[in-house]
């Protein structure tokens, strides 16, 4: 707990969203909990890094690559890409001092705290409008974009944002969830380099007796792209809560997809 405190007051970030929404805490309960579940959540990291490598060979030339949600950094395979990329590009809403540290340690890795929705200063002050983003679309240098288990999770910390502050309802909080997703999806179809979307796919709990006791679709009802074929790798199971995790009673698993666009 004072190590997470500790975490929250000293992080350079300068942005206001990730700390007055609460995307730094966030970042770093998800931190904590990667240590945790190691187990599990290294074999999804393994998966991504695999999917990522995967991705890069389909990418023409190796300027520019581009990583929307990069967070922790766990899930990316860094040093080969440093080593096949001129450029790495890390982008999130936030990053902790163990992801500085490691982008530092290569010259041609770039981290940038960024807002992919272009959307959250408005949304921030109680204005549930999504922005058609633009960042980086005008350069063309760049070859591959990947976007790494973030667009499921766009609308999560808006939409009870503004519920909670701003009285918004459910069923306006519902469009704007889907508006964020669409909006990211149109946004990663219009470079011009590769693009992979890794993304969880479907949601299921289960109770303490290993029980399913609900499924549900992250896409908030968005249709989502079909996940590329070629290799078993393209989907998996994440178990993203093990049981004693968050709660007694309860785990969870994620089915995880790739696919390009
Ligand atoms: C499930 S995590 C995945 C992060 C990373 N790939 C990992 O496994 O550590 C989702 C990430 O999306 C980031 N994120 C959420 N909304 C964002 C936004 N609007 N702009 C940029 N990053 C955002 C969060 O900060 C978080 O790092």
């Amino acid at each position: 707990m004072l190590k997470e405190l500790w975490q929250y007051v000293s992080n350079p970030t300068e942005n206001p969203v990730a700390k007055k929404m609460g995307f730094l805490t966030e970042a770093i309960a998800m931190e904590a909990r990667a240590k945790h579940c190691k187990a599990s959540w290294g074999t999804h990291y393994q998966h991504c890094q695999t999917a990522i490598l995967q991705a890069s060979k389909r990418a023409v030339q190796k300027r520019t690559v581009l990583i929307l949600g990069a967070g922790s950094l766990f899930d990316i395979p860094l040093g080969v890409l440093s080593t096949q990329f001129e450029k790495v590009l890390l982008v999130d809403l936030v990053f902790l001092k163990s992801a500085r540290n490691l982008a530092q340690q290569f010259d041609n890795v770039e981290l940038i705290e960024h807002d992919v929705t272009e959307s959250l200063e408005r949304i921030m002050v109680g204005f549930p409008f999504v922005d058609t983003p633009a960042a980086w679309l005008d350069d063309p240098s760049i070859d591959l974009v990947v976007s790494l288990n973030l667009i499921t999770q766009l609308p999560l910390i808006p939409v009870r944002w503004l519920i909670e502050h701003f009285e918004v309802s459910e069923q306006e909080g519902d469009i704007l969830g889907k508006q964020l997703i669409l909006a990211h999806l149109l946004y990663l179809q219009a470079f011009n380099g590769e693009v992979c979307l890794i993304a969880d796919r479907e949601g299921v709990e289960f109770n303490s007796a290993g029980q399913e006791i609900d499924r549900f679709d992250p896409w908030w009802d968005v249709e989502s792209p079909s996940i590329a074929q070629p290799d078993a790798v393209y989907t998996w199971q994440w178990e993203v809560m093990p049981l004693g995790e968050t709660s007694r009673h309860k785990s969870q698993k994620n089915r995880v997809g790739v696919s390009f666009l």
